[in-house]
Parts: structure tokens; C-alpha cells; sequence
């Protein structure tokens, strides 16, 4: 059942209050007018400025106005007298239903028992949900979804039609720049969506598919607003990751996985997965190239911000976080570091009254129930530290083990990492050149190759000369790397991996 069926039944089961959790009244009014006229009943709208009013009056209009039922209890007694079959759209009557307002509450009360009788029923639209206790039993709440493809495909048809008379604007849409935009702004609202695409066309005076950009901007918008989690924003693509071709496979083959064509193939959305590995070898560098790879916003979730900082409390904070997430969908969220954060689950019911564990246990609980398309990318260091609830088939697609990686694919990473420098040209560029580095950097991660490159570019600099191979070599044999001190810990993580998790990279020879 799609949503306006949903409501459709409610009014005709005579649910005497209905609760549409929204921020755009005016897409939950044009519906309400719809049903309306199927029903052939009438539709008032209620605002504390303009009391009741027949819906879709012109709020400029002074005649409008209905002053004497501005206030709360006066308006629910107008409801009752109307007799005619009614439906009553009340817009933002949240504040009402704080807890001191018992008298309005003990009203609503009332009348709900009037309405079950009758046809009329009250809709409340707000963009929270605010229910005191004794109001459960009678409220329905309802979630108005986000404009949907078909919706936005609408509004797109609608501006290009709009756009015709202006010869100056460009519009480029072919079916696949059609698609690639519409899923960007999925997650909108329908204004901010036109608003977006207006924008676009002012600034540019074109709309193609390349506007996607544009898009996320709006949504880092309204991911800033939340505070909770943080729009990240990264150019890395595969191609600055050496290696870990199991992986990249994997992600590139679900590139195009929250589209059109995928569902209708028939594909599930993907759902996420864990990169577990040794330090410094590419698991964060991953989860910012899959945002750039598949097009989607990568949205850090920092579980730290969740505790404390803020009013209400953590529990709340990981749902407000996960709904923002939700509903800028499709989009990564990625948990970097899950373990750090996870320390002391185990423990916590002694150091912080359990708290940690409650906030772990409502991310896990929205790990197994999502619906909505969000990718979640989560990497640790510490499978001691995580919860077997984490690991368990069916919250994630898969665990990927990022080893250190072997000697052919250092010989990429110093590729990428000479060349992200301009360096990558003369004898440095030599096939031979890069076996002899990368023979001098065994056990080494991608990040201590990374540090050697820019030791070595600052000896050179120092030097006065461009970097040399002798630099290099140099600033190699200085390193000590991290294996070596962890070995011990290294090897656990592979006893533990193998047969658990999935090589992020082809076997080591
Ligand atoms: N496979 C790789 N290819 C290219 N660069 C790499 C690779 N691995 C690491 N690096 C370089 O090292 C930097 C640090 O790596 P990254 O932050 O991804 O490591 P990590 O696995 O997340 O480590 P940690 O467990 O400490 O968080 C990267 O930004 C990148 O420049
Ligand atoms: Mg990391």
C-alpha cells in the first residue's frame, strides 16, 4: 500500500486523528484534497495565525481569516460543530501538545471519542512528532515519505517544459543524466529539490546530468543543520588505492547498485561492510573512494559526537543521526574506527552505566532493520573490541581483511604516491627502479610508504637537488614499520580473518 492509500483507509476506518510526521504541508495538503474529493468531503486547514480556514485559502486574503479560532481550544470546538463530512489538516500543532498544555491534550481526548462517530477526522502535520501519553491510543502516526522517482521525474518534466521559452538556457537530459540526477536528489523535499535545480539553472544557465554536484551541496546543507553528522567531502577515487583488487572489485561491480536498472534487475541494495585490517594500509582511503566511485554523499558518523555534547540523550542522538542519514538517501555512511568507539562495551556496565553498550545496541538494531539505501562502511583495527552482533550474517554483505599489502602492490602504491607528486617520470618511472623500492619496504603499509615519499622529498629539497632514488632508498631504511613492533597483534588479525573474513586483496604468493 503506497502512502495515499495508507491515509485513504485510515479516514474511511474513521481513525479519528491522524499524525503526518512532514515538513511539507503543502505535498500532505494536496493529498488531503485529493482524498477529499474522492469522499466528497470537505478539507479546513489550521494554523495558530490563521485560525481555520478552507484549505488552500490565499493567506494574503484578509477575509480568510478566522481569527476568533486561532486559538487551539476554540478551533477544536469549531470541529465539533461542523456537521458536514470534514477532514481538518492542523499545521505545526506540536507546541500544543507539550505537557503543559493539558487542558488543549484533554480536549484532543475528547474529541477523538467524537470523531470515531462521525466523518470528519483531524490531521495533524508537523515536522515532529511530539505525543504526550495520554494521547497515544488515539493518535495514528503516520511518516510522509520524501518525493519519490516518479515525483521527481515530474518536477524535472515540468522545469524543462518551463525552460522552453527561455532560448538562452541549455537543458542537457538524455535518459542517463535524467537518471544520474533525479537519484542525487532523491532525499529532498520537493522545494528543496526545485530550489536546487533553479539554482542550477541561474547560476549556469544550463542543467545536465553533471549538476549532481550541486545536489550534494544542498544535502550537506541539511547535514549541517542536524550536527550530527559530517558531510565529507573527498576527490580520492580507486585509482589513488594500490591494491586491494578483491575489494575495488567488489565495490566497482555494485557501482551502479542504488539505480533504476538495478532494481529492476531484481538486485537487493547492498547494505555495507567492514574493513578490518592493519593500520595505515587503505581502509579509510576505501570508504572515500567509494563515494566518489558510486556518486553518493559520504557522511561520517563520528560515534564519539553521539555522547554527550549534546541535549537528549545518546541513544536518541545515534536515531536523529541515522534518520538524517535516511533521509538524504542514497548516500555512505561510514563508522571509522567502529572498535575505538566500541571499547569498553563489554565493560561498560561498570564505567558508564551501560550507556555505550545502549548506543551500540540501537545502531546494530538500525543496521538489521534498514530499509532505506544506505551503504554503511565501518573499519576497525580490533576485532576484540566488537560486538559478535556486528559480525553476524545479514547486518553486513561482507567482511573484508586488509592485509599488508605484497610486493606487487607496493609497487603500485609507490606509483600512485610518486605520481600524486609529479615525480613519477625519469628513472623513477622504471619498472626496475620501483621492484628495487619496493624491495627495500617489505612489511611496510601504504601510509609508511606514503611517509617515506615525503621524508625523502623533504631530504631532497633540503639538498637542493630533485629527489633521487638515493633518497628514497634512504628514507626507506630509516623506517621502521609498524609489523615489525606488531607482530604479534598482526598475526592474531589474520588467524582471526582467515576463514571469517574475505581477502581484500588476491592471496599473497
Ligand atoms: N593501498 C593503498 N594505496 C594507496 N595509498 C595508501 C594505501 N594504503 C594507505 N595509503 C596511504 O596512507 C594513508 C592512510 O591510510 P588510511 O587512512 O586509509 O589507513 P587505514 O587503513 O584507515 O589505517 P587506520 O587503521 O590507522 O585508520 C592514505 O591516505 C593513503 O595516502
Ligand atoms: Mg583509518
Amino acid at each position: 500500500m503506497n502512502f495515499e492509500q495508507e491515509i485513504e483507509t485510515l479516514i474511511r476506518a474513521r481513525y479519528p486523528i491522524l499524525y503526518v510526521i512532514s515538513s511539507e504541508e503543502m505535498r500532505v495538503q494536496q493529498l488531503v484534497l485529493d482524498i477529499a474529493q474522492r469522499r466528497q468531503k470537505k478539507v479546513f486547514e489550521w494554523s495558530c495565525s490563521t485560525g481555520i480556514v478552507p484549505a488552500g485559502a490565499s493567506i494574503q486574503s484578509q477575509k480568510h481569516r478566522n481569527l476568533a479560532t486561532r486559538d487551539p481550544i476554540a478551533a477544536l470546538d469549531q470541529v465539533i460543530e461542523q456537521v458536514e463530512p470534514a477532514i481538518f489538516i492542523f499545521k505545526d500543532f506540536h507546541p500544543f501538545l507539550a505537557r503543559q498544555n493539558h487542558t488543549v491534550i484533554r480536549k484532543l481526548k475528547e474529541i477523538a471519542l467524537h470523531l470515531k462517530n462521525s466523518f470528519k477526522t483531524i490531521v495533524l502535520v508537523s515536522p515532529v512528532m511530539e505525543i504526550p501519553a495520554e494521547l497515544e491510543k488515539e493518535v495514528t502516526v503516520l511518516n510522509f515519505p520524501l518525493p519519490d522517482r516518479a515525483a521527481l521525474n515530474g518536477l524535472l518534466d515540468h522545469i524543462v517544459e518551463d525552460m522552453k521559452q527561455f532560448s538562452q538556457v541549455d537543458i542537457d537530459l538524455d535518459e542517463a543524466g535524467r537518471e544520474r540526477l533525479i537519484q542525487s536528489a532523491l532525499g529532498l523535499t520537493m522545494n528543496e529539490a526545485e530550489n536546487v535545480f533553479a539554482k542550477i539553472i541561474v547560476k549556469d544557465q544550463r542543467l545536465s546530468g553533471e549538476d549532481v554536484n550541486e545536489v550534494f551541496a544542498e544535502k550537506q546543507q541539511i547535514i549541517r543543520k542536524s550536527g550530527l553528522l559530517e558531510y565529507y567531502s573527498t576527490e580520492e577515487s580507486f585509482g589513488s588505492i594500490g591494491g586491494l583488487g578483491v575489494l575495488k572489485d567488489w565495490l566497482r561491480k555494485r557501482s551502479r547498485a542504488f539505480g533504476d536498472d538495478a532494481r529492476r534487475f531484481g538486485l537487493p541494495a547492498p547494505r555495507g561492510i567492514l574493513l578490518l585490517g592493519v593500520q595505515g594500509c587503505g581502509k579509510s582511503l576505501c570508504a572515500k573512494a567509494v563515494s566518489s566511485q558510486w556518486q553518493l554523499p559520504l557522511l561520517r558518523f563520528d560515534m564519539g559526537r553521539m555522547f554527550g555534547s549534546f541535549v537528549g540523550s545518546s541513544e536518541e542522538n545515534v536515531r536523529k543521526a541515522v534518520a538524517v542519514a535516511e533521509s538524504v538517501a542514497p548516500a555512505i555512511l561510514w563508522v571509522d574506527e567502529i572498535d575505538k568507539a566500541m571499547a569498553g562495551t563489554q565493560s561498560s556496565g561498570h564505567t558508564d552505566g551501560g550507556t555505550t553498550a545502549r548506543v551500540f545496541g540501537t545502531f546494530l538494531t538500525w543496521l538489521s532493520e534498514k530499509q532505506a539505501p544506505v551503504f554503511v562502511v565501518a573499519t576497525a583495527n580490533d576485532i576484540s573490541q566488537l560486538p559478535a552482533e556486528l559480525l553476524r550474517k545479514g547486518r553486513l554483505d561482507e567482511i573484508f581483511f586488509v592485509d599488508l599489502p605484497t610486493a606487487d602492490e607496493r609497487i603500485e602504491i609507490f606509483r600512485i604516491h610518486l605520481a600524486k607528486r609529479g615525480r613519477l617520470a625519469g628513472e623513477l618511472a622504471e619498472e626496475q627502479m620501483l621492484r628495487q623500492l619496493t624491495e627495500a619496504s617489505p612489511e611496510f603499509s601504504g601510509a609508511e610508504i606514503e611517509e617515506a615519499i615525503n621524508s625523502a622529498l623533504y631530504d631532497a629539497f633540503d639538498a637542493g637537488v630533485d629527489l633521487q632514488k638515493e633518497h628514497l632508498l634512504n628514507s626507506l631504511s630509516q623506517t621502521v614499520p609498524l609489523a615489525r613492533t606488531m607482530e604479534e597483534a598482526i598475526d592474531r588479525l589474520r588467524n582471526w580473518a582467515a576463514g571469517r573474513a574475505r581477502n581484500a586483496s588476491t592471496p599473497r604468493s
